[in-house]
């Protein structure tokens, strides 16, 4: 089985990373989309909303699965038995360090990791700004799924 995983902190997942899940469900078997536990970071939404959100997001796709990490993505890959790793390119801002990432992968474990070059509608959309325009009130529909509008309207109304 060609398994390939799309990890990612989805805080909260937006329209570009749905794009790539779908595309690169076109070409594997199977996409697991791997959500970061990292306790260091502030989110959002907590690792099982993002999980949530992303599971139902992905309903219409059988070959997606959504599960969580924590440590580093190479033992992930290891113990479910992937060895590539598929990532969205945005501009050539992500380049650096993806490429850097997806280098050290390499190195520690022979992970190999492809990029997708987001599709250009998507081209400036990010989490961070997702989070921050709808903080202050400002439309962000068509840039997150239906179910993630809602979740954020309840979210931010509350704090
Ligand atoms: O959505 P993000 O926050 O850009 O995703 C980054 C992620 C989760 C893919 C990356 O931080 C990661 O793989 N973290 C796991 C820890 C790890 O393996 N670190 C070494 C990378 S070479």
């Amino acid at each position: 089985m060609r398994r390939v995983v799309c990890p990612g902190s989805f805080d909260p997942v937006t329209n570009g990373h749905l794009d790539i899940i779908e595309r690169a469900a076109g070409l594997y078997d199977e996409v697991v989309v791997a959500v970061l536990i990292n306790i260091t970071k502030h989110s959002l939404f907590t690792v099982d909303e993002r999980i949530e959100m992303l599971r139902e997001v992905t309903a219409d796709y059988g070959n997606v699965r959504v599960d969580r990490f924590h440590g580093l993505l190479v033992d992930f890959c290891e113990s479910h038995g992937i060895s590539t790793v598929i990532k969205g390119l945005r501009a050539v801002s992500d380049f650096e360090y993806e490429m850097q990432m997806a280098q050290m992968n390499y190195r520690m474990a022979k992970v190999e990791t492809l990029f997708m070059t987001t599709n250009p509608l998507y081209s400036f959309l990010s989490s961070s700004l997702v989070k921050e325009i709808a903080e202050y009130g400002g439309d962000v529909s068509g840039l997150v799924p239906e179910p993630v509008i809602s979740r954020l309207r309840a979210r931010l109304a509350r704090s």
